[in-house]
C-alpha cells in the first residue's frame, strides 16, 4: 500500500523534476509496480491540438485484477470496504477483500447473464451501499463501461445520460434513506425509463422491504440474479486505453459532457495521488464522505483506494442525522485515521455547536483532506483546530472530473501547507498560470493571478467527451494552444504555492456539486409562463455559491410567489433539487451586448450586492435595464 509513496520533501522535489525532465521514464516506473497481462509497447503518445492523448499503449490489464485479486494472497482478510448505514442502529458492514473479490465476480456473472459484454454501457443509479461499489467494479471485471448516475438527479436528468450513451442496463435499488427521509429510487427510474429505449434490462436491488412494483421481462431483482449466477469471473483482458467509465458533468451548453476515463491511466493516477497525497500507513481506516456518484468517488472511495489496499469507508447518510455530530461519531466509532471532505460539509458542521465535536473521541484522526470547491480561511481554521486539533495535516486537493486525479495538492505531512492554498503540483502535473492576454506567467518568484491550465498531460486526463470529440477540443483544448484550460482563475505565491479562486466559466459550484447555469436555464425557460431567464452564481456562506435566477415572464402573466415556487419544482425535476435556485426575480429585460450576448457579470455582481462599480457598461444594447434590475434586487 505504501509502495509509491515519496517520504520526504527533498524526495518530492526530486520526483517532481524528474517527472518534468523524464516524464515517460517516471510514470514507466510507477506503472510498472501494477499488474498487467501484457506491458506496454508505448508510454505516451500525444498531441493537444487534435487533441489526443494515450498512455500505456498496448498494455493489456484489467483495473479489478489490481484493485482485488492481486491483494488476495497478502491482504485477503483485510477490510477492503466498511459501510456505515444512514440509521446508526443498524449493523456496519466489513467487507474483506477475498469477500469483495467473490462480490464482484459472483455479480459479473449476472451481467453477462443479461447480455451485457465487454464495452456496453450500464448506467448506475444507486445509493451509497456496498453494492454501488459492486456492480460498478463487475462492470470494469467484465470490461463493460460504468456511467453512475448521482442518485439526486431527476429521471429527466437520468434519462438524458442514459439516451447520450446509450446504456442497454440500469442498476438501482428500490429505495434509499438519507437522513430521516426514505426516497424511492426506482419510482424515479421508471420515469426515466418511459423514454430511455435502449434499455434492454433494470437490476433492482432492495434496501428495503417495501413492495416493489416490476416490469415484466425488463425488471429483475438483484438477488434472483445471483441465485442463477455462476460465482467465478476470470477478468477480462483490457487495452490501456480500453474505455473503462463515463461520468457525465455539468457544461456550459445545457448538455451535460460525458467524461470518458480509459482503464490504464486512470489507474496509474488514482493509485498513485491516493497513496502520494494522504499517506497512509498499513493499519489505517480511509474515509471519503463524497457520494460515488461525482468523480471524488469513484477515484478516492474506490479505485485509488482499493489498487493500494486501503480499507475505505461508505457512508450511506448525510451529517446532520440523526444529528449533527454524526461525522465524528463514525470517525470515533470506526477509528478514522484519514477523513476528507468538501468545504460546504465543514461550513455547514462549524455552525453547529461545538459540543457536536467535543463528545467524541477524535485521536485516531491523522490526516484531513478537503475537495471540490476552495476552502476559506474560516473553514480551514476551524477544520485544523477543532477536528484535526492542530496535529493532522490539511490536504486542500485541487482537481476535476476531467482530470481523474489529484493535481495540486500538499502531501500529507510533507509539503508545508498554507490555509486556503493547495499548494504545489504534484509530480507528473505541469501547471500554467494564463494572464489576460493569453500569456503564461512563468516566474515562480513573484506573486501573480490568472487563469489556471496545464501544459502537459498526466496519465488520468480524461480523452474525450462521450460522442462530442469536437466538444472537448473546443472546452479544454481551444483557449490556449497547446494547453488543457481548467475553466478555473488561481494565485500563486511567491513560493509556487497556487490557490484556485474558482470558476471562470458559466459553472457554478453550489455544496461542492458542479452546475452548468444553461441546464438550469433551459429548465426555467420550459416553463410556459417564461420569456427568457438568465442564473448566476452569488457567494453563500454555507453552501459556497447558490443561485439567482432572473427570469422575464410573458406580459400577460403576473410575478407571484406561486410562480416562484411552480419554477423550482420545475427545475428540481428537470435537473434535481441541488440546482433549485435560491433567488428568483422577475424582470422585464436583461442586460445585452450587440451581439445579444447576455452579460452576466453585472448579474453576478447585483446578485452578489456588489454594485458599487459594475465595470464598462456601454456596450450594452440596453444600459437602462441594470439600473431597473439594481433596484428590485433580492439582496
Ligand atoms: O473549480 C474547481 C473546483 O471544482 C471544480 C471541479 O469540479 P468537479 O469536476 O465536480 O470535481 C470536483 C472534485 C474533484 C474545479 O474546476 N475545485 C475542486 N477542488 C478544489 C476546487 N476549487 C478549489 N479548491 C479545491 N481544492
Amino acid at each position: 500500500m505504501e509502495n509509491l509513496q515519496l517520504k520526504t520533501f527533498a524526495e518530492y522535489k526530486k520526483a517532481y523534476k524528474k517527472s518534468v525532465k523524464h516524464p515517460e521514464t517516471f510514470w514507466d516506473e510507477i506503472a510498472d509496480t501494477f499488474t498487467w497481462h501484457k506491458k506496454w509497447d508505448k508510454t505516451l503518445e500525444w498531441d493537444f491540438s487534435k487533441p489526443e492523448v494515450k498512455w500505456f499503449q498496448g498494455g493489456k490489464l484489467n483495473i479489478t485484477e489490481n484493485c482485488l485479486d492481486r491483494h488476495l494472497e497478502k491482504l485477503g482478510n483485510k477490510t477492503a470496504i466498511i459501510w456505515e448505514p444512514n440509521d446508526p442502529d443498524e449493523e456496519s458492514r466489513y467487507i474483506s477483500y477475498r469477500q469483495l473479490f467473490v462480490k464482484v465476480s459472483h455479480f459479473a456473472n449476472v451481467l453477462k447473464n443479461n447480455g451485457i459484454k465487454k464495452g456496453d454501457k450500464v448506467c448506475l443509479y444507486m445509493p451509497m451501499i456496498p453494492e454501488l461499489a459492486i456492480a460498478m467494479l463487475a462492470c470494469a471485471r467484465i470490461g463493460a463501461v460504468h456511467s453512475i448516475v448521482f442518485a439526486g438527479f431527476s429521471s429527466a436528468a437520468i434519462a438524458r445520460r442514459i439516451n447520450d450513451s446509450e446504456c442497454k442496463m440500469l442498476i438501482t435499488a428500490n429505495e434509499v434513506y438519507r437522513g430521516s427521509k426514505k426516497v424511492n429510487l426506482k419510482e424515479i427510474c421508471d420515469k426515466a425509463l418511459e423514454e430511455t429505449p435502449s434499455i434492454e434490462s433494470v437490476i433492482v436491488y432492495r434496501r428495503t422491504v417495501e413492495p416493489t412494483p416490476m416490469k415484466e421481462g425488463r425488471d429483475k431483482f438483484w438477488f434472483d440474479e445471483l441465485q442463477k449466477a455462476e460465482k467465478e469471473c476470470p477478468a477480462e483482458v483490457m487495452d490501456a486505453e480500453d474505455m473503462l467509465f463515463i461520468l457525465y458533468t455539468s457544461g456550459s451548453t445545457g448538455k451535460p459532457k460525458g467524461m470518458v476515463h480509459t482503464v490504464g491511466g486512470y489507474m496509474v493516477g488514482t493509485t498513485y495521488t491516493f497513496q502520494n497525497v494522504f499517506q497512509l500507513q498499513k493499519n489505517d481506516v480511509y474515509w471519503c464522505t463524497a457520494d460515488i456518484g461525482w468523480i471524488t468517488g469513484h477515484s478516492y472511495i474506490i479505485y485509488g483506494p482499493l489498487a493500494s489496499g486501503a480499507t475505505t469507508v461508505m457512508f450511506e447518510g448525510v451529517p446532520s442525522y440523526p444529528d449533527y455530530g454524526r461525522f465524528w461519531e463514525i470517525c470515533e466509532k470506526l477509528n478514522v485515521t484519514h477523513f476528507y471532505t468538501a468545504p460546504t460539509a465543514i461550513r455547514a458542521l462549524a455552525k453547529q455547536s461545538l459540543e457536536f465535536v467535543e463528545k467524541h473521541d477524535l485521536s485516531s484522526l491523522k490526516v484531513l483532506g478537503s475537495v471540490g470547491e476552495p476552502i476559506n480561511e474560516e473553514a480551514w481554521h476551524w477544520y485544523n483546530d477543532n477536528i484535526g486539533k492542530g496535529n493532522c495535516p490539511v490536504v486542500d486537493t485541487w482537481w476535476q472530473t476531467e482530470t481523474g486525479a489529484i493535481m495540486i495538492s500538499p502531501l500529507a505531512g510533507i509539503t508545508p501547507t498554507r490555509p486556503t492554498f493547495a499548494t504545489l503540483p504534484l509530480p507528473g502535473v505541469q501547471p500554467a498560470l494564463m494572464d489576460d492576454n493569453g500569456e503564461e506567467i512563468t516566474n515562480l518568484n513573484e506573486k501573480a493571478e490568472g487563469r489556471l491550465a496545464i501544459k502537459f498531460p498526466w496519465p488520468s486526463i480524461a480523452r474525450t467527451i462521450y460522442g462530442d470529440h469536437e466538444r472537448y477540443k473546443e472546452v479544454y483544448f481551444s483557449t490556449y494552444e497547446n494547453k488543457y484550460f481548467t475553466g478555473d482563475g488561481s494565485y500563486r505565491d511567491a513560493s509556487g504555492n497556487y490557490r484556485i479562486t474558482g470558476r471562470v466559466d458559466d459553472i457554478v459550484i453550489v455544496s461542492g456539486h458542479n452546475l452548468g447555469t444553461a441546464t438550469i436555464e433551459n429548465a426555467i425557460d420550459e416553463h410556459e409562463g417564461v420569456v427568457e431567464s438568465a442564473v448566476v452564481g452569488f457567494p453563500h456562506d454555507v453552501k459556497g455559491n447558490a443561485l439567482y435566477a432572473y427570469v422575464i415572464l410573458y406580459d400577460n402573466v403576473e410575478p407571484s410567489e406561486e410562480l416562484r415556487k411552480e419554477i423550482r419544482e420545475l427545475v428540481s425535476d428537470t435537473v434535481g433539487p441541488i440546482a433549485k435556485p435560491d433567488k428568483i426575480q422577475f424582470v422585464n429585460n436583461l442586460p445585452k451586448t450587440r451581439s445579444g450576448k447576455i452579460m452576466r457579470r453585472i448579474l453576478r455582481k447585483i446578485a452578489s450586492n456588489d454594485t458599487s462599480n459594475l465595470g464598462d457598461t456601454s456596450t450594452l444594447l440596453n444600459p437602462e435595464v441594470v439600473e431597473e434590475i439594481k433596484e428590485k434586487a433580492l439582496v
